[in-house]
Order: structure tokens, then sequence, then C-alpha cells
């Protein structure tokens, strides 16, 4: 299959292309879709031999439930079944945080095709703030559903040409938008009734919306972490319980805070280093160093870059392993550390 790579041009209006990529996804095609937090691998979410493709082009396990994207906030209630106790608490969230980097976790509706939702009975939802993302749902007038637009496991497309390298030729379309402004996939939540009856927020994925901005507004609580293994009778109802993820092909290791690095003689190592001016950084003997803010340490820059420079330093054919520092584990830092522990994680 051939891939068509088309340009969105940020300043001048883009409804013609949204609407080819919206006839392309309404044909059952796949289309790798902008957002500002990575680009995602978009179907229509009401075709389930559509949405059956995603699965199949990412090498993706069926039980991995997917994101729906819709154009508006007014569309969720089409899609979900919020009970009438999360109301309010949805449309705070909804009023704040949208469009933006939040995926919030409903009841769904009848309507949500089952091999969307890996056959839970919730869906997760959110509204771009990625025109491109919204232009061609609204195109579409159905929900677009999109996870990341990577092989399964690997490490999520933050440009156009990650996306060709990862799907091209198993994909229809990619809209070439440039580079992504956030570079974390989408903060996940899931509103809950607490043991009172309150209404609260279970974190079931860090990301560019932080703790720190839930504070004022509703109680964060933690999930209770699953002992179970996830499989098609008992799918994945939170991210990251299919331990290795966001992976380069490489092995990588990650220095978790005051953890001294010994390098092993003879294996060519690259360092994926906060600022570039540790003391590791400055005397280590590295095949590359690479700086995921140089010089100022900002975890949204950090962030930005992070999935890129994994990228880089995967193909640098000149590195045998790769070696993360730890970036201060506050704010945004929390996302950014939990994607280097998943990436360094042991694979199975
Ligand atoms: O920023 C993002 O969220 C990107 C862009 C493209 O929107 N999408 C993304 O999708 O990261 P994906 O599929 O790579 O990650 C979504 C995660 C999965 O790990 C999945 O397990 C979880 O969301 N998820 C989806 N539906 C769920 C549900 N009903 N309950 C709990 N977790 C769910
Ligand atoms: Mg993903």
């Amino acid at each position: 299959m051939q891939t068509e790579l088309f340009e969105v041009d940020p300043l001048s209006d883009n409804r013609k292309l949204y609407a080819r990529a919206a006839e392309a996804l309404g044909a059952g095609a796949l289309v790798g879709i902008p957002t500002e937090t990575v680009y995602g691998l978009g179907a229509d979410a009401l075709n389930p031999e559509a949405v059956a493709r995603i699965f199949e082009a990412k090498g993706r396990p069926s039980f991995d439930p997917l994101i729906i994207h819709v154009h508006h906030g007014s569309e969720v209630e089409k899609y979900t079944a919020v009970p009438e106790g999360l109301k309010d608490l949805v449309h705070t969230l909804a009023s704040r945080f949208w469009p933006g980097p939040l995926t919030l976790v409903l009841p769904k509706a009848d309507i949500i095709p089952d091999i969307v939702t890996s056959g839970l009975p919730t869906v997760a939802v959110r509204v771009s703030a990625h025109s491109a993302m919204r232009g061609v749902a609204k195109a579409l007038g159905r929900p677009i559903a999109a996870p990341s637009a990577n092989r399964f496991g690997h490490i999520s497309p933050t440009s156009a040409s990650a996306v060709q390298k990862e799907l091209g030729g198993s994909i229809e379309m990619i809209l070439d938008a440039g580079a992504c402004s956030e570079g974390l996939e989408s903060t996940i939540v899931r509103p809950v009734l607490d043991e009172k009856g309150k209404p609260s927020l279970e974190l079931l994925r860090e990301g560019p919306v932080t703790r720190e901005q839930f504070r004022n507004l509703v109680k964060v609580v933690r999930r209770k972490p699953s002992c179970r293994p996830v499989s098609e009778e008992s799918p994945a109802d939170a991210p990251g319980q299919l331990t290795s993820h966001y992976a380069p092909r490489k092995p990588m290791l990650l220095l978790e805070p005051g953890e001294n690095f010994a390098p092993v003689e003879g294996v060519k190592y690259g360092l994926l280093s906060y600022e570039g001016t540790s003391a590791l950084a400055r005397e280590g003997d590295w095949a590359e160093v690479v700086a995921m803010s140089p010089g100022s340490g900002r975890l949204a820059e950090a962030a930005v870059r992070l999935f890129a420079l994994m990228r880089q330093m995967d193909e640098n054919e000149a590195i045998d392993v790769i070696v993360a520092e730890s970036v201060p584990e506050s704010g945004l830092g929390r996302a950014i550390m939990d994607r280097l522990r998943r990436a360094s994680a042991v694979r199975e």
C-alpha cells in the first residue's frame, strides 16, 4: 500500500484537506493524524472493521482499548452514559481542560462498538487541542478512534516522519502538521464516586495535565494496582498494564535519582541527559550525548523532545545501549519519569 502524505499549513484554511481525510476514514481507511500530544492512528470509531485494522497495523493486542476523539465537548453525551452523580465533575473537567491533553474514562453508550473498548463497559474520550484532529472529526461527523501511531510497544511518534517510519506502507494517509507541541500522551483519568459517594478522580496515566492542576478542583485517588494479567477475558482497564512500553529497540537503562552508572567494558553507550551539563554528561565516555532541555532544564521542553531524542539514539549505529538520566519528579516530570521507566522496563 502507498501511504499518501499531506501537509497541513497552519496559516491557511485546511478544511478541504480535513474533508478529504474524513472521506477516507468514512471509507474504512487508516489515517495518521496530528494531535498536540503525539500523532494518532485514526479510524472511524463507529466502523468495527476499520477499528480492527488499527490493531492489525500496530500489532496491538485486542485487549488494549482505544481512545475516541470528538471535535467538541458537547459530543461526549452522545457516546457516553455518565451517571447523575458524576455529571458536574465531568462538566468541570471538560470546561477546564478541553480542548487539551486530558482523556476521560467514562461509562460507554451502546453506539460505541465493543472492539473500541476491548469489551469494557467504559470508553476513553478526549477533545484534542489540535485543529487537525478536531477538524477531521468534525468533517467525519463521528468520533475518531486513535491510539498513538506507533507499532505496539514502540516509541510514540511526535512527527509525521516518525509515523511514516512506524506505519508507512500499511496505512492510507498521513497528515503532516510538524512536531507535536506537548510531546507526551494525554493524561488519563477516571471520574468515580469514592467510598463516601463523593466525586473523585482516579489517575490512570500521568501526562501533560499534572496532578497539581486537579488540586482545588477534585480529590485525586491512586488507582489500586491490579495484579491480574491482562488478556482477552480481562482487558487492560488502565494504561501500562502491559509492562514494557514507549520503548526503543535498543536496551535502555534509566539511572534513578542517586544511582551511579557502572559501564560494562566494550559496550558503547549514548547518554540521554536532562540538561547536558551534569558531571556524568561531561566526564563519561559517551558515543553520543543528547540533552532533553539543553542548558536550561525545563520540563516542558524535555517532554516535547523526549520521544524524538529516543528515536534519534535508537537510530544511531554507534550506540549499543541508551542510558537516561532522571528528571525532577514533580509536575510534568512525573509523566516524563513514567515514560522513561516504561521504556527501560525489562521486556517480556
Ligand atoms: O495523547 C494521547 O492520548 C494519544 C493521542 C493520539 O490522542 N493517544 C494515545 O492512545 O496515547 P494509546 O492507545 O496509545 O493509549 C491509550 C491508553 C491505552 O494504554 C489504553 O489501555 C487506555 O488508554 N485506555 C483506553 N480505553 C480505556 C478504558 N476504557 N479504560 C481504561 N484505560 C483505557
Ligand atoms: Mg500508545
